[in-house]
């Protein structure tokens, strides 16, 4: 769970302002525990190209950049990427709604961590496909999307995914790693019920 304390709040916002606060409390915290399997899933960068949706301060980034990988990062929030050298020659940032996305580039691995579920399943399902097309033979996607049971769903902009809805974006996919947590749990704007899968998922050679 992005579990970083805050100020509660009953109506959780998109607003840039939101995600930019959020962003800055991210920078030194752990690498996320699905984005750690997906790199040990898929070994050494080696010069291979990691796409990071939704990629915030850019802590996974970071971390896939050590790693040896190329990394196209992605996100609407003014101050993206603020826990990573900008200038590093293997990143590319892109400050781009999700909705504005055409086309991602070949990649082994796409991560999206707490990301996606923020747009409303026309969008979500558009980018889901352009995820699907970029995914190379044996490339890895590891992404976490929310469930029905979420405290969240009253927001009618984004999506919230039944188990089989979350359990079909993997149809024609190897499942590496499937967790559902579904428990009353901390968040940056208040404590909340958390409906959430972590799904990484391997396209076969
Ligand atoms: C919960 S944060 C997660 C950030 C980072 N992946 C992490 O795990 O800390 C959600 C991120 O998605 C971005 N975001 C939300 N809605 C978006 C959209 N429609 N298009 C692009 N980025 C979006 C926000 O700016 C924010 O950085």
């Amino acid at each position: 769970m992005p579990d970083v304390s805050g100020t509660p709040s009953a109506h959780p916002t998109h607003a840039d302002d939101h995600w930019t606060a959020y962003n800055a409390a991210q920078v030194t915290r752990d690498v996320r525990a699905t984005c750690r399997r997906a790199m040990d899933l898929a070994g050494p960068g080696a010069g291979r190209t990691a796409v990071d949706l939704g990629c915030g301060a850019g802590r996974e980034t970071r971390a896939l950049l050590e790693a040896g990988w190329r990394v196209a990062a992605y996100d609407s929030e003014p101050a993206m990427l603020a826990g990573v050298d900008r200038s590093h020659p293997s990143l590319t940032a892109h400050r781009l709604g999700f909705q504005q996305i055409t086309e991602l580039p070949e990649a082994d691995l796409i991560y999206a961590g707490y990301a996606l579920p923020y747009q409303d399943r026309p969008s979500f399902d558009r980018l889901w496909t352009l995820i699907r097309t970029a995914l190379r033979p044996g490339g890895l996607v590891a992404v976490d999307l929310f469930g029905v049971h979420d405290s969240w769903t009253a927001n009618g902009e984004w999506t919230f995914l039944t188990v089989a809805e979350a359990s079909a974006l993997a149809d024609g996919l190897i499942v590496e790693h499937w967790d559902e947590q579904d428990e009353d749990g901390p968040a940056f704007s208040g404590p909340k019920h958390w409906h959430v899968f972590e799904l990484i998922a391997r396209r076969p050679r």
